[in-house]
């Protein structure tokens, strides 16, 4: 498994500021965070290893403002680069439920062609996850642009912007699975690992 070193994710995160200046940069700084810091508690998990997936989770949106096609052009780019497994990780991190991998299950929209799509489909018919994509849909659910958020109250902010559809549930499920799947394996709550949520989650000063 080839992926670019700490450094070189960085770089690649920045440049990708210069062309889509908006909060998905910090987004992906504190999903990266939150993966360095559970990986780091995980028996088998490599904490550089997690934040450099994490940095480089959404970089599809270094194209400009997408919906859903941030994860296509993530992949893309990163699979041109030959770092197969960041490309994997830009399109599983979107797909919690590991039984039910349809496009359709996304609250966001697949803005892209219908033959991208089956990109799409196909690829994640076929891909077996392993514990880095089950640590970064988590993680992608822990991180604001502003610091950490429980994922409860994510769960509420989402469907406040883009409602409720019949995969809404089963997602919040699959979240909080994939939270005790972690929990179990680190021995611990995964939000005593992250350095100011209760701050970032109530809006709370910091004593
Ligand atoms: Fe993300």
């Amino acid at each position: 498994m080839i992926i670019p070193t700490v450094e070189e994710a960085e770089r690649e995160l920045e440049l990708a500021r210069t062309l889509n200046p908006t909060p998905w940069v910090d987004h992906s700084r504190y999903v990266a965070l939150a993966a360095k810091a559970i990986a780091a508690r995980h028996p088998t998990l490599d904490a550089d290893t997690g934040y450099v997936y994490g940095l480089l989770h959404d970089i599809g949106r270094r194209e400009g403002w997408t919906d859903m096609r941030h994860a296509l052009d993530g992949y893309t780019y990163m699979k041109n680069l030959g770092y197969e497994s960041v490309a994997k990780i830009c399109l599983t991190h979107s797909f919690p439920m590991e039984d039910d991998r349809r496009a359709e299950t996304q609250p966001g929209q697949w803005d892209c062609s219908e033959a991208e799509l089956a990109i799409v489909n196909d690829f994640m018919s076929r891909v077996v996850f392993d514990d880095y994509d089950r640590l970064l849909q988590l993680c992608d659910a822990l991180g604001l642009s502003t610091g950490f958020c429980i994922l409860e109250k994510r769960f509420v902010d989402i469907v406040l912007r883009y409602g409720f559809n019949d995969a809404t549930i089963p997602r919040w499920k699959a979240f909080l699975e994939l939270q005790a799947y972690f929990e179990q394996a680190i021995d611990c709550s995964i939000y005593s690992l992250l350095d100011g949520i209760a701050e970032s989650t109530f809006g709370v000063a910091k004593a």
